[in-house]
């Protein structure tokens, strides 16, 4: 290819792939696999090595620069950024209100405009005829830091403008200038220059994922999203940046742009190719603005980012310019803020708790609070390494901190409070008469003998009798401890000789819900191998690991016979698995526990794969991220009824990884192993559906 051709087949490409970035980020839609518009970026990635002066600075490949910078520069924002004022009541919304009235000359017509008030950080971006200049942090509010390296690496923030020709034949557009006529004349060229504002954020989902891997490497936690995002923001190399998956929703445009309200210029961002929150609601008085802050309340633990509230303001801008500004906040807007989802609270102990395979978690017992609405009186410290970064001691004034999760964490401990004398955690060297250690390249202690430990032995029964494994209904935690103090069961298979006469006389136990359980437990006799095999709680054996040792084995004498050598051999299956699955069955206990179960009546149906089809055989698929038109159990289920493998972690075994929304670790590991990446549409059409 020359240099003309070259030139415009890169001009090409790169509008195609700003096609994709918006089909994707802004409407929520993707058109081809991501595997498709990597080789569309590949391909870019190549004219431009070729023809290095074809590179333009808005060229989807410059988004990651590899060179660290050696400081930020100063700036000073055009406007300063303002912060807002609070309200947590209803009647501090109808004082806001009146305020406003008071301040507008008699009957001017305004309404309102609510949306998220997302819990991230905030960021200036200037477009200079289309193309991104500067992006800058909110600093004191009148000069930032200029962040353009790093907020490049953000995908759903466009390098250039998009123009509405190019996506005006979308159905959402139609609608959205069907809406708003008048946007038209603002947004059918780029403007000369134009500030857009909003917040960097990151999703639950990825912060989980982020923190799984550093606790894992023994790494100190993230306390929550907000400080992820603000911290790789500001770090110096970019390439660091990209590595934290950030996202950003445009909340405003400061810029004149003949915009009338907040609401069209809601619109406007998305027509420019940003994100915007779609949980928005236009008000007309006080009574709505309650509601919608109701409605968000609810539906505040299933959005898939933090927020911490919702914003108000006048949506006729030229009423909320003639409000001002009283003090660093503007008088037209205002946070209604959600209860807090942080408290304050004293640590009354610092226990150990054992789960099934002998991991020690240090827990903290609080004095019990209500943190955004839920009582809490533990906490978890993860591990040794994260009582040490936080420096907790019992007697400690914590922060604590709901995220989501039911059970919250430890943010910071407020040290001057501290009592005299306070001493430091230390892990004991033996729990439940056990020794305590800790594996080389682990973060957690375990107990050297689980299988000894009364406490392991209850977390296993649950385990055992848990919805993936036995699914015996009625049998939860508290009737395991009571049967477990009683001395009426050792271990499950115990639970399959209890009688209804057993346990009627326990106090509070009716006879009828006596029978109840004793006939749960009985139909459960006659049950799925892989179940079986997932409730035996192996080291490492999750449920598709059981899944595929049942497809193997087919038997569970089969599998109890089963070499190291059979084991590793197993499609899914590794060395560090084959390993604990093998040193599972040679335990003698492990297997007069099967023995005992077997003779007990429990009855493991032989397995095999009813597959009509096997037009995926021998092909291991792992799946990461959401999936938009088949729930994960589903598609799961397909692949293996056609005679596919699921697997839980990529390998060079690994036939396809299937990125949905929001991937996890799994599809830097697929890259790193040049595993093929593919989209939910390729999955629709590999299996048909
Ligand atoms: S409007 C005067 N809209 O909240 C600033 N702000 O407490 C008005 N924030 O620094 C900005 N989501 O970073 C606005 N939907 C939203 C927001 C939002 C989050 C942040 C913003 C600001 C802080 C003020």
């Amino acid at each position: 290819m020359d240099y003309r051709e070259a030139k415009k087949r890169a001009a090409k490409l790169r509008k195609e792939i700003d096609r994709h970035r918006y089909l994707y980020h802004v409407l929520d839609r993707q058109e081809i696999s991501d595997a498709a518009l990597d080789s569309l970026k590949h391909e870019l990635v190549e004219l431009e090595k070729k023809f290095p002066d074809l590179i333009t600075p808005d060229s989807p490949t410059q988004r990651v620069s590899g060179t660290p910078l050696p400081g930020f520069k100063k700036v000073r924002h055009a406007l300063p950024m303002l912060s807002l004022n609070d309200a947590f009541s209803e009647d501090e919304i109808a004082e806001w209100e009146a305020r406003i009235k008071k301040v507008l000359p008699r009957n001017t017509p305004f309404d309102y405009f609510a949306e998220l008030k997302i819990d991230g950080f905030a960021i200036s971006l200037i477009y200079e005829n289309g193309a991104l200049k500067t992006a800058a942090t909110r600093g004191d509010g009148s000069i930032g830091e200029e962040v353009r390296e790093n907020i490049k690496t953000i995908d759903s923030i466009p390098l250039t403008l998009t123009t509405l020709a190019e996506i005006e034949k979308e159905r959402e557009i139609k609608t959205l200038l069907k809406k708003f006529p008048d946007l038209k004349n603002s947004v059918s060229r780029p403007p000369r220059s134009c500030e857009i504002r909003g917040e960097i954020y990151m999703t639950k989902q990825a912060f989980e994922a982020i923190n799984k891997e550093r606790s894992k490497k023994g790494l100190p936690l993230f306390a929550n999203p907000r400080n992820i995002a603000a911290g790789s923001v500001r770090q110096l190399d970019p390439r660091q940046t990209a590595l934290r998956r950030l996202e950003f929703f445009a909340y405003d445009i400061t810029t004149d742009i003949g915009i009338k309200t907040h609401e069209e210029k809601h619109a406007a961002a998305k027509i420019f190719g940003f994100k915007t929150i779609d949980v928005v609601k236009h008000c007309g008085d006080k009574k709505e603005i309650l509601d919608f802050w109701r409605e968000v309340l609810k539906k505040r633990e299933k959005l898939p980012f933090l927020i911490d509230g919702i914003v108000v303001q006048v949506n006729q801008v030229r009423v909320f310019e003639r409000l001002g500004v009283v003090g660093k906040a503007p008088r037209g807007a205002i946070a209604f803020k959600f209860p807090a989802e942080e408290a304050v609270t004293r640590v009354q102990e610092i226990v150990l708790q054992a789960g099934r395979t002998g991991v020690l978690t240090p827990v903290a017992v609080l004095e019990p609070i209500s943190v955004g609405g839920v009582t809490v009186s533990r906490a978890t410290l993860h591990n040794m390494d994260e009582i040490k970064r936080l420096d907790v001691r019992v007697g400690d004034t914590v922060i604590i901190q709901r995220a989501g999760d039911v059970i919250p964490d430890i943010v910071r401990v407020l040290k001057n409070l501290r009592p005299t004398g306070a001493k430091a955690f230390r892990m004991p060297r033996t729990f439940c008469g056990e020794s305590v250690v800790r594996n080389m390249g682990e973060a957690a202690h375990r107990i050297a003998h689980p299988e000894k430990c009364a406490l392991v032995t209850r977390e296993r029964i649950c385990h055992f009798v848990s919805k993936n494994a036995f699914d015996i209904q009625g049998l939860g935690p508290k009737i395991i401890n009571r049967l477990c103090d009683e001395g009426l069961i050792q271990d499950a298979a115990d639970l399959f000789s209890l009688k209804a006469g057993d346990i009627k006389p326990l106090e509070r136990f009716a006879e009828k819900s006596a029978e109840n359980l004793i006939r749960s437990i009985q139909s459960k006799k006659e049950i799925e191998l892989p179940r079986v095999i997932y409730a035996l709680g192996i080291l490492h054996v999750g449920e598709e690991t059981a899944l595929d040792l049942a497809a193997h084995f087919g038997t569970l004498k089969k599998l109890e016979r089963a070499s190291e050598e059979e084991l590793e051999h197993i499609p899914n299956i590794g060395g560090v698995v084959a390993r604990a699955i093998y040193e599972w069955f040679q335990n003698e206990k492990n297997r007069e526990f099967i023995k005992k179960l077997l003779h007990r009546g429990v009855h493991p149906q032989s397995y095999k794969l009813h597959t009509k089809n096997y037009k995926l055989q021998g092909i291991t698929f792992v799946l990461t991220g959401g999936l938009e038109t088949l729930t994960r159990d589903e598609a799961k289920a397909r692949i293996r009824e056609l005679g596919g493998d699921i697997s839980e972690s990529v390998s060079k075994k690994t036939g396809y990884v299937v990125a949905g929304k929001d991937p996890g670790s799994k599809l830097k590991q697929a890259e790193k192993l040049r595993v093929k990446v593919i989209g939910e549409k390729d999955l629709l059409k590999l299996i048909g559906s």
